[in-house]
């Protein structure tokens, strides 16, 4: 049998996601109350173990942030350690200094590290778990895209959010006579589109996994105009792409490990609308707002499930794995099954077959 754990550490890495602290309090107090563990924050991701910034949670540091967005422990998801960024000679050099991780993890005298991210930082958990760290990763992403988990914490709420906005968009679109076009994130993947678009009963849905044709969804929204409606509502992914074009890029953070930021494919799509059915029509980006906030009680709920799951891997010596939901089921995968297989919409899939089935045009 392995060392006994007595002292755990906790690390939220990436972009920010509701349900960050439920997934902190909910370890914390398992560690806590079921086994009697010692519990240490990590500050700022990846960069306050490099760094050495950690934080003691006891039930006091964790009190009242069930309902909390953001994470207390802070994030970065521009610092990792098998990559790190140093200023030499004015020119960007970078080094491994995993071993500078690894060496404060000791010097903290943690025997486990449960470390909450999406697919950037679970890659270099499981590189940690490579070179021996006993790490559980726990899948964080409101983009819903992480493989081999049913649904990531966060997604909820952010389909909550999209869902809201469109609900508002309606009442709008529909006193103006135009075209709303609601850009939603998710990066590669169209879950939030797909989910926040039949919830808020959007005419079209663009998500990158169905390359559209404008054509089709002007036709769409033309026949709609011919049935006496004369006001649509498009939700656009931001990794949507029309079938010969390529994907609309905001941004390039150049040191982030995933530099491109996508962004402003909604605009186009509403401009080509405008032109192509003759009605007025405008475009929203509703960027982090899905990210900020309150998680829903189905987050919180998840959160606090994956924490108290992520203790017992941690108890059972189980590292080097996810947690994951099966169906309503806790299990866990290992990291290095997960990392690198992102998990997107199927276009065949039951869910997109339902939307066609109602109505809602994919521009295909
Ligand atoms: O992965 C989460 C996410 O919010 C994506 O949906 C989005 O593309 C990206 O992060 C935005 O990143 P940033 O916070 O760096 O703008």
């Amino acid at each position: 049998m392995d060392k006994k754990i007595k002292k755990i550490g906790i690390l939220t890495g990436g972009g920010d996601c509701p349900g960050l602290n439920a997934v902190i309090r909910a370890v914390t107090r398992t560690a806590i109350l079921k086994y009697n563990l010692e519990v240490v924050g990590f500050k700022n991701g990846y960069r306050g173990l490099y760094l050495g910034q950690t934080v003691r949670l006891d039930l006091d540091a964790i009190s009242g942030i069930l309902p909390r967005g953001g994470t207390i422990l802070h994030t970065s998801n521009k610092d990792n350690l098998f990559r790190y960024p140093f200023i030499e000679d004015g020119k960007i050099v970078y080094r491994d200094v995993s071993d500078v991780g690894i060496q404060n993890i000791r010097d903290a005298g943690i025997d486990a590290m449960i470390i909450i991210g999406g697919d950037g930082t679970l890659t270099s958990a499981r590189d940690f778990a490579r070179k021996g760290v006993n790490v559980v990763g726990v899948p964080k992403t409101i983009d819903n895209d992480l493989a081999l988990t049913d649904v990531t914490f966060g997604f909820d709420t952010a389909v909550a959010v999209a869902t809201e906005a469109l609900d508002r968009l309606h009442s709008t679109a529909e006193s103006h006579h135009r075209i709303m076009c609601l850009e939603v994130m998710g990066r590669y993947a169209g879950w939030i589109a797909l989910e926040a678009g039949i919830a808020g009963g959007a005419d079209a849905i663009l998500i990158p996994e169905i390359p559209y044709d404008i054509q089709k969804v002007a036709e769409k929204i033309i026949k709609r105009r011919h049935d006496g409606k004369d006001f649509s509502v498009v939700v656009v992914a931001e990794g949507a792409r029309p079938i010969s074009g390529e994907l609309t890029i905001s941004q390039v953070v150049e040191d982030s490990p995933d530099p491109i930021r996508l962004g402003g494919i909604g605009i186009q799509v509403a401009k080509q609308l405008e032109e192509l059915v003759g009605l007025e029509a405008r475009a929203t980006i509703l960027g982090h707002l899905q990210r900020g906030g309150t998680p829903t009680a189905y987050d919180r709920i998840l959160s606090t499930r994956y924490g108290a799951a992520a203790v017992e891997l941690v108890m059972e010596q189980k590292f080097g794995n996810m947690v994951t939901l099966k169906g309503n089921d806790m299990s866990y995968d290992s990291l290095e099954n997960v990392i690198g297989k992102l998990k997107n919409v199927d276009p065949e899939g039951e869910l997109v077959k339902t939307a066609k089935g109602i109505g809602i045009c994919f521009g295909d």
